[in-house]
């Protein structure tokens, strides 16, 4: 008996931090799409009562650091199950990169383990339960295209999915940690991108207005300590972009463009830049 579920990437095509909280976290108002890149993990059960992850990514840690353990511990706490879980992981997103690739790995283990042992749980449940391992997930667990708010847990499903589009998805070099953004930007100086019109847009399914509202609070900051993410950005435009923007707290910077042969060449120009480029779509719903 195995499960294998997809966890693909998100991307922030808005994202505004509206206060910090007093328990210190941010509430934020973001649209988030899932796109077209995705690991894969295979979950098996185990007689002994133990959790191995295998992967073949070398910079994961395979322990309880992981978000994958940590959802598989959070599942037999709240759903107890007899015995241990095997994990394979195939990683195809780029770690620590603002594409939510840890979220969507613990999402996809909520949905497996769910499946492998007939738990049962509810959706709005296993959201609820997904939250202190991180923000994103909640927004994984159900995909898509939606309007995300409050810490990441409000998760509001668009009418319509995103207008149809090409992804070029940049990520430099550089490791971002999120928490380290988030203790250093001051709420009072962000720019803040109208997540209404953007909203708006993708239901109306107007390309260029969409285009015109994509924004991100945290890419000044990101960009202010790593300057290549202002250099690929300007690039992308450059070389025939739609719109750029980072995505989360960075450093993966997003263009979108209409036509597919613009989008091969903006990855071809930045491949002799950045080692880690993807041409990719957004995913229907
Ligand atoms: O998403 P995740 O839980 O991994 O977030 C990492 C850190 O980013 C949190 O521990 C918190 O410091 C910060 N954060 C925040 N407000 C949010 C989401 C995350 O301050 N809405």
């Amino acid at each position: 008996m195995e499960i294998i579920e997809k966890a693909p990437a998100k991307i922030n095509l808005g994202l505004d931090v509206l206060y910090k909280r007093e328990d210190g976290y941010h509430e934020l108002e973001m649209i988030m799409a899932s796109i077209d890149l995705a690991d894969r993990l295979t979950f098996r059960p185990l007689k002994e009562e133990k959790i191995i992850i295998e992967t073949n990514s070398g910079f994961l840690p395979t322990d309880r650091k992981n978000n994958i353990f940590q959802a598989i511990e959070v599942m037999k706490k709240n759903y107890p199950f007899e015995g241990g879980v095997h994990v394979e992981l195939q990683k195809n997103i780029p770690v620590a990169a603002g594409l939510g690739g840890g979220s969507s790995d613990a999402a996809a283990t909520f949905r497996g383990i769910n499946k492998l042992f007939q738990l049962n749980a509810e959706m709005e449940d296993l959201m609820r339960l997904s939250i202190p391992i991180g923000t994103d997930i909640p927004f994984c667990l159900q995909g898509s295209t939606a309007l995300v708010t409050g810490l990441g847990e409000v998760v509001t499903p668009l009418s319509k999915p995103l207008p149809q589009c090409w992804v070029v998805l940049v990520k430099p070099n550089i490791s971002v940690s999120t928490p380290r953004v988030f203790s250093k930007i001051n709420v009072d100086d962000l720019p803040h991108p109208n997540i209404s019109l953007l909203k708006e847009a993708i239901e109306q399914d107007d390309y260029k207005k969409m285009t015109k509202h994509l924004g991100n609070s945290l890419e000044a900051y990101t960009a202010s300590k790593y300057p290549v993410v202002k250099t690929i950005q300007e690039r992308m435009i450059q070389f025939g972009a739609d719109a750029a923007v980072m995505s989360g707290s960075g450093p993966t910077v997003v263009a979108l463009c209409e036509k597919h042969s613009r989008a091969l060449h903006i990855a071809n120009s930045l491949k002799g830049f950045c080692r880690e480029v993807y041409v990719v779509r957004t995913l229907k719903q």
